[in-house]
Formats: C-alpha cells, structure tokens, sequence
C-alpha cells in the first residue's frame, strides 16, 4: 500500500478525532486536544494518505532538539499492514533535522506498538508502576539520532 504523508491542516482535524475515537475508545483525544495541539508551535501532526484516504496520523513534539512522540495511530482496518512502521519513518525523516534524541510513554501491555517502536530502535529506559488508569506499568522509551 503506497502510503504519503501530510502536514496536518485545520480541515482534517475531525479526521484525527475519528482515529483517535476508533483507535482509544475512552481514552480519546477530544477535538479540542487536538486542536490545542495543532495550535501549539512545538507540536508537528501529520496524516497519512492511502489512495487518499486519512487512515492514521501522528503527533510530535519537538522541544529544543528533544521529541517526545505524544501519539501514533492507525485506523483499526488498516492495522498490521506495516502503515504505523512507515508513518513513523516519513515523520521522523520529515523532522530528523531537528532532533537528537527522540522519547515516548507506551502501556507495557501495548505490543504491536511497542514491537514497532522496536524494530524502529527505540529502547527501554525506565518503566512505571501501575501509571495508567487500567493498571497497567508504562514503559518509557528513547531513540538516539546518531546522525545530530
Ligand atoms: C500501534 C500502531 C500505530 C501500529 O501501527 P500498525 O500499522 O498496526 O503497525 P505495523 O503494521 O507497522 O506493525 C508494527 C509492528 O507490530 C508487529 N505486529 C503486528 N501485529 C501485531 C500484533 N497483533 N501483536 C503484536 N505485534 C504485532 C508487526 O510485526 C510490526 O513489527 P515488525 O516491524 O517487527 O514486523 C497501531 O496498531 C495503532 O494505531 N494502535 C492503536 C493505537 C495505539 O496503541 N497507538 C500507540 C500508542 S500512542
């Protein structure tokens, strides 16, 4: 599947809302997070295009030469098909300039996102006990940009 991404703009923010409701059920972003974070200077969102259809997006943000990965998803029928592994790559080239080290929180229970985190080389660092409001630990990850 040939898979583009694209800045972020106003008009596909209702798209963003409908990933992250599909994708998070309860724990989703309102429209007015994302929103906050759209207007935030630090943050960069980005979709990504299949056959012109938003089928997920992604939000970074960048602080000094830091990154935090704030979210990644994918739409729940276009899961496992490599998209999230490729949305991933194209951000990080997009911003990879900027960054020197490259951090994100992920439930210890997630692992197809933490299998891809992985195999994109980020590792384990810390982890927190019982951080979510299911119980489950956090596991946070870093990634080191050798190249700045
Ligand atoms: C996490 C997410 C973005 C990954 O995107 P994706 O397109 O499904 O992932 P990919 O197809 O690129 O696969 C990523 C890795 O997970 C592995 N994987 C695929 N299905 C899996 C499964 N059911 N269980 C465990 N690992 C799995 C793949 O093998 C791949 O690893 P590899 O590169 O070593 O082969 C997507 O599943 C998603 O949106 N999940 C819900 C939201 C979420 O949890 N976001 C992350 C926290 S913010």
């Amino acid at each position: 599947m040939d898979l583009v991404i694209k800045k972020a703009h106003m008009d596909v923010l209702a798209d963003i809302q409908i990933i992250e409701k599909e994708c998070f059920g309860k724990e989703m972003y309102s429209l007015d997070l994302i929103t906050r974070d759209y207007n935030n200077e630090l943050c960069s969102l980005f979709v990504g295009v299949v056959d012109g259809k938003i089928i997920g997006y992604i939000d970074v943000m960048l602080i000094g030469n830091e990154a935090e990965l704030i979210r990644i998803a994918v739409l729940p029928q276009y899961q496992g098909k490599g998209l999230g592994t490729k949305m991933l790559k194209l951000a990080y080239e997009y911003l990879s300039d900027d960054i020197s080290k490259m951090f994100l929180e992920v439930s210890a229970t997630n692992n197809r996102a933490i299998n891809m985190y992985q195999s994109f080389g980020f590792t384990v660092i810390s982890r927190r006990n019982k951080y979510y409001a299911d119980g489950s630990d956090a596991i946070i990850m870093e990634y080191q940009n050798n190249t700045n």
